[in-house]
């Protein structure tokens, strides 16, 4: 048994979020923390919500309210969201709170003691109309890279590579078109080639593993090649108080955003313990003592690659001291590195890239009001962004719900609970059985391994394919027992025995699809004569700052009742009664009806709507 940390993205508490971005860190990250605690492994996912910068200034100056305003009402829009898609986290939290705030100072100073955090003197943004700093992400220009036009001030979207906004080529302010003016101004820069040895080592290790993605190592190991020192610092007033002397009181020089939104891995995880009353519990996830294996995942869409796979790994090499520049590890000890980056790649939509401000976007609570969670949860696992981009069509949502979920494994489940709520009105207990009984069997217990195997290795697509290549080998085998068929009264033994084969490997089949689809594996555990709940679903908590009172709601969950990742006996003589079918099948013309949908909201954003 090892502890895993499960450590997802954390989305900008900007707005509601769409689909892209839950099948890019939501749902992945979920189906391997639940398919990783069935598998017997001691879980701590965390997450939260990304509250500082300038994507929160941005869209709160766009709403004309304050950022922490916008903070707080985006954090209670993505914690009801995310736990109506039954994302799985002992804590989502937010990097608002008092604890983030010390641990992400903590954090600085340390690396900043140990040499690694260098004052330069370096140029600036201003907007020449207004004389006030233009922060990164209000540049735009092209990417010096890759040519891409439209690259913003800190990263460019296209390749991927951070960027210095003294870098773009043609800068323009995204307010109103005008080319910046760049001033001198003092920040502390990450000293990343003082890094790069240990960063080389870590990666070279991970790649002999074998196990990460293959483009998510050869990104990683291409932007080593010119690694170069990187601000930490900004000149904004919405963020971390810079943790030193003479810096801590400036209004107008903060933290960077990603330097403190990676350390909420490590803050969350210590406010989980915090929360459950045993305050150094988080080390047995961070600090390896050799007792147990700590193993940590995380989870993300691909344009976070580099604060994952150098950013992040760079602050606790520097924290432990651990560069060319030596130094000691501060109270927190030696933090664990990243034993996996698991990224994905892009889902668009019909076609074309997600994008809120021209209304190409479908957001996760319309997608929820209209549909079954667990049909997203499908769609995403079956044909998510996982290797390669994949797309969105509304066309392709209704064609694998209607043709996979509910004629493939809906179907399965009803017609057995239909028959034997009919014939016996409980899960009979098998009589003498034939081979054909026993090979069925044995080919469903043989899925635990394959497809256990696969989520272990991040391939949840072909995982859901293998759990439902099983499911079709069970419709089959109903097919081919006929036991509507067996009406005699000398057949009633073999009737007994072929529906007590097909509960039992439906019963099984359904433990393999939970991880992905883990609200109908409730409802069909139920059907089958199960009790209580099979997958422990997450819930929202109101709680206060630990440190300062402020008010705000938490995912959290008791996963503890996780049922194990192994085949386990039927309940024989548990009542089934007639079942109400488990997903429901959709009608083609939501096709265009969802299409008008769109149609509608990119022309209102068109319009400036
Ligand atoms: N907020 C960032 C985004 O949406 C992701 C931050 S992940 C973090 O791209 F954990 F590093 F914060
Ligand atoms: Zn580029």
């Amino acid at each position: 048994m090892s502890r895993i940390l499960s450590a997802v993205a954390w989305p900008y508490a900007n707005g509601p979020r769409h689909i892209g971005h839950v099948a890019g860190f939501g749902v992945p990250s979920d189906v391997f923390s639940r398919y990783m605690r069935m598998a017997g492994h001691d879980v701590l996912m965390v997450s939260g919500t990304d509250e500082h910068g300038t994507p929160i200034l941005v869209q709160a100056d766009k709403e004309g309210t304050t950022a922490r305003e916008l903070a707080d009402r985006a954090n209670r829009i993505i914690v009801t969201e995310l736990a109506a898609l039954g994302c799985s986290y002992d804590l989502f939290t937010r990097t608002t709170t008092a604890n983030h705030y010390a641990v992400a100072q903590e954090l600085f100073r340390q690396v900043h003691e140990n040499g690694y955090m260098v004052q330069q003197t370096t140029s600036g943004a201003i907007s020449p109309s207004t004389g006030r700093t233009l922060p990164d992400r209000y540049i735009e220009g092209t990417c010096p890279i890759c040519g891409y036009g439209e690259a913003r001030g800190d990263q460019c979207d296209n390749c991927g590579n951070q960027l210095d906004p003294t870098e773009l080529v043609n800068p323009r302010s995204r307010i109103n078109g005008e080319t910046p003016e760049f001033v001198e101004t003092e920040h502390f820069f990450l000293d990343l080639p003082a890094l790069a040895e240990a960063l080389g080592s870590w990666l070279d290790e991970r790649a002999a593993s074998g196990t990460w993605r293959p483009n998510v190592i050869k990104f990683s190991r291409n932007i080593l090649g010119d690694i170069k020192p990187r601000a930490m610092t900004r000149d904004i007033d919405w963020g971390i108080p810079i943790p030193l002397p003479g810096w801590q009181e400036n209004p107008n020089k903060r933290l960077y955003v990603w330097f403190d939104a990676v350390i909420g891995y490590l803050s969350a995880s210590i406010e989980w313990a915090r929360r459950t009353g045993e305050p150094e519990r988080w080390r047995e996830w961070w600090n390896d003592t050799g007792e147990h294996q700590a193993l940590s995942y995380y989870f993300m869409g691909k344009d976070n690659i580099t604060f994952h796979s150098q950013i992040w790994p760079a602050e606790l090499l520097g924290y432990a001291g651990k560069g060319s520049r030596g130094g000691e590890p501060g109270p927190f000890g030696e933090l664990n590195l990243p034993t996996e980056v698991v990224s994905s790649e892009y889902l668009t939509m019909e076609g074309k890239q997600f994008s809120s401000s021209r209304g190409v976007v479908i957001y996760l609570r319309d997608v929820l009001e209209r549909y079954q969670v667990d049909a997203l949860r499908y769609f995403i696992c079956a044909a998510g962004p996982e290797n390669a981009d994949s797309d969105f069509t509304w066309r392709e949502f209704v064609n694998r719900t209607n043709g996979e979920l509910v004629a493939g494994w809906g179907n399965l489940v009803n017609r057995t609970a239909t028959m034997i709520a009919k014939s016996f009105g409980e899960i009979p207990a098998p009589g003498p059985t034939e081979p054909i009984d026993e090979e069925l069997l044995a080919a469903v217990r043989g899925g635990f391994d394959t497809v256990g195997d696969l989520i272990g290795r991040h391939r949840q697509r072909q995982a859901i394919g293998e759990a439902m290549r099983v499911v079709a080998e069970v419709n089959k085998y109903v097919t081919d027992t006929a036991p509507f068929k067996l009406k005699g009264a000398d057949e009633r033994e073999r009737l007994g025995t072929v529906l007590h084969t097909a509960a039992q490997a439906v019963w099984d089949c359904n433990r393999l699809l939970a991880p992905f689809l883990p609200h109908s594996a409730n409802q069909i555990h139920l059907t089958l004569g199960g009790s209580g709940e099979l997958m422990p679903m997450p819930r929202v908590e109101e709680v206060t700052d630990l440190d300062d009172g402020h008010p705000y709601p938490v995912i959290t969950g008791d996963y503890g009742a996780t049922p194990r990742w192994e085949s386990s006996p039927v309940p024989v003589g548990a009542t089934v009664a007639k079942p109400s079918p488990i997903f429901t099948k959709l009608d083609q013309s939501i096709i265009d009806d969802e299409l008008d949908r769109l149609r509608d909201a990119s022309h209102d954003e068109a319009d400036g709507g």
